[in-house]
């Protein structure tokens, strides 16, 4: 059994963590902030879009690696119960992640946004509130919120109260 993550899904996580904490503020608090007839609009719009397939492109990697190479087991705490919710939060953060990923594309092919933002025709709806995947997306979006807030502090106390190097399975610091 090994120690640590392949490279690639270590730099895979990295990478997710990051832009999936950018698409989120960004979402949040530059999009929805700014009205479609905003001439900036698009360009946020692009970018968001861009790191959101680069997200689902990376996880849909991190799923096939997932069932096709070895991995460290599972981190135990000493717990039974925690252990369970431990990996029943990584199966629901993992799926959230791919939702907010399909609830984005859904409603960008729904208001025509490839062709406005990557293709410069049309222009942007009045408000995306009329499609359906938008509430879904926001929603969601609240979910993953609260899901990394657990996972970051599950990894905290894993690596700084139970003191087991949880950390260095995803390359930081040495291993055991
Ligand atoms: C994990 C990936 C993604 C994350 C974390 C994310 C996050 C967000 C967040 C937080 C919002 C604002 C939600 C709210 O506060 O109601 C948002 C809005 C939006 N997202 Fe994403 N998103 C992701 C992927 C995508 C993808 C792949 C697309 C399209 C290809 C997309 C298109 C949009 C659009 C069109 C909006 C609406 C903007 C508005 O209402 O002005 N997102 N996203």
């Amino acid at each position: 059994m090994p120690k640590r993550y392949h490279v690639t899904v270590i730099i895979a996580h990295w990478l997710i963590a990051i832009l999936v904490m950018v698409a989120l503020f960004m979402g949040s608090n530059v999009l929805t902030e700014m009205d479609n007839t905003d001439p900036e609009k698009i360009n946020s719009l692009r970018g968001h879009m861009i790191a959101g397939i680069v997200i689902g492109v990376l996880s849909l990697y991190r799923i096939v690696m997932r069932f096709t190479a070895s991995r460290p087991a599972h981190a135990e705490t000493g717990n039974a119960l925690l252990d369970k919710l431990g990996v029943i939060a990584h199966s629901v953060l993992n799926l959230l992640v791919v939702l907010m990923v399909a609830s984005g594309i859904g409603l960008a092919l729904q208001s025509g946004l490839p062709a406005v933002v990557f293709g410069g025709e049309g222009s942007l709806p009045a408000s995306f509130d009329e499609f359906a995947p938008r509430a879904a997306h926001g929603l969601l979006s609240k979910a993953l919120m609260g899901l990394i807030v657990l996972h970051i502090a599950g990894a905290f106390f894993h690596q700084f109260v139970l003191k087991d190097k949880l950390l260095s399975r995803m390359g930081i610091g040495k291993t055991n």
